[in-house]
């Protein structure tokens, strides 16, 4: 295979007759489809490796220590505004809905609106089935009268809901601003799949993160005791285990930092000094500096987002935000046609 965008890279196959010594196989724990995937990324000519691989044991851990560290504001901020509007945001929406939670996780910022939103049908939905399942059947005797239907799957990239979804009044909830996780065309595009899911008379319950201060944003993203460095550098560890890889993870730092042009945060792990990287069927030089992004997290204006939200078919935006315009809270609903 001969790759054409940047010379530093070589990609070793068996049959490279120019490969001087064959490539050492290294034992790769996640599925070909997953190392391809994961070589592809690092091959690119500006590197990157998909945000979900930032999430194994250890990096979800430290991404609930990060919702807890003063730097980070999002998941406070947006507690707070629950806490202090859920009675008008459930009078906005009414009870009786079909309450679709979009990465449930542990089920608890949805659960904790419940006596206030009354659903009469709750379905969460994450990858991670097995954690949902406990979540859920724990809560199921907490709330006897909301019938519950977890399902896992990746909604990512677009997905329909089987029939054991009702079809009464569908709310998706999405809070915790993983919309800034899509670039804007992408939210458009997400959004525009949950408006054709949610019926003529559905709506939305999102969480926005605003645009602020770039020195409160910076550090949100590279807080003091290194605990976002830390979650950012795991996902070196993850990979050495998925793809074979020999990352050693003190040859690289946490970059993150807003760019405003952009209206993003971007998150990228920086090699300290020139290296080599090998996977298994695989390898890379890295220059000093050079980087591999890892993840987005745009910022939106009040405005700005209820305009992304006409693009994508729902209007009729209701924006409860916090004091000081850190974060918006919006009910939206489904454009009528
Ligand atoms: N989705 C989170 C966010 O955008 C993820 C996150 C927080 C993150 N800190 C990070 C991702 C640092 C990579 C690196 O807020």
């Amino acid at each position: 295979m001969q790759m054409s965008r940047s010379p530093a890279i070589r990609v070793v196959s068996p049959d490279d007759s120019n490969t001087p010594a064959p490539q050492q196989r290294r034992h790769a724990h996640g599925s070909a489809e997953v190392v391809a995937e994961i070589g592809a990324g690092l091959l690119a000519a500006r590197p990157y490796i998909s945000p979900k691989y930032l999430y194994d044991g250890l990096g979800s851990k430290l991404f609930e220590a990060i919702c807890e560290l003063p730097e980070y504001y999002p998941t406070r901020t947006e507690a707070a505004i629950f806490a202090r509007h859920g009675g008008d945001m459930a009078r906005a929406i009414g009870a009786g809905t079909v309450l679709i939670d979009l990465g449930a996780g542990n089920c608890a910022k949805a659960a904790s609106l419940f006596p206030l939103l009354q659903p009469a049908q709750y379905v969460p939905v994450d990858i991670s089935r097995d954690f949902l399942t406990e979540a859920v059947s724990r809560l199921q005797q907490r709330f006897p009268e909301i019938e519950m239907t977890a399902l896992g799957l990746d909604f990512s990239n677009g997905f329909a809901l089987p029939d054991s979804v009702r079809h009464g009044r569908r709310l998706f909830f999405y809070p915790g601003s993983s919309i800034g996780n899509f670039s804007p065309e992408q939210a458009v595009a997400f959004l525009r799949g949950l408006r054709d899911n949610a019926g003529a008379d559905g709506g939305l319950l999102i969480g926005v993160d605003l645009i602020k201060d770039s020195a409160v944003l910076d550090a949100a993203y590279d807080d003091a005791l290194g605990v976002t460095a830390a979650f950012n550098l795991n996902m070196l560890r993850h990979l050495n285990h998925l793809a074979g890889a020999d990352f050693d993870v003190g040859q690289w730092q946490h970059r993150a930092f807003f760019n405003e042009e952009g209206s993003r945060i971007e998150m990228h792990l920086e090699a300290r000094t020139a290296l080599t990287v090998r996977w298994n069927g695989g390898e890379r030089e890295f220059a000093r500096g050079e980087r591999i992004h890892t993840e987005d997290s745009y910022k939106y204006t009040r405005q700005s987002f209820v305009d992304l939200l006409e693009r994508a078919g729902f209007s009729s935006a209701q924006v409860w935000t916090d004091p000081s315009n850190w974060f918006a809270v919006i009910h939206a609903q489904v454009t009528p046609s």
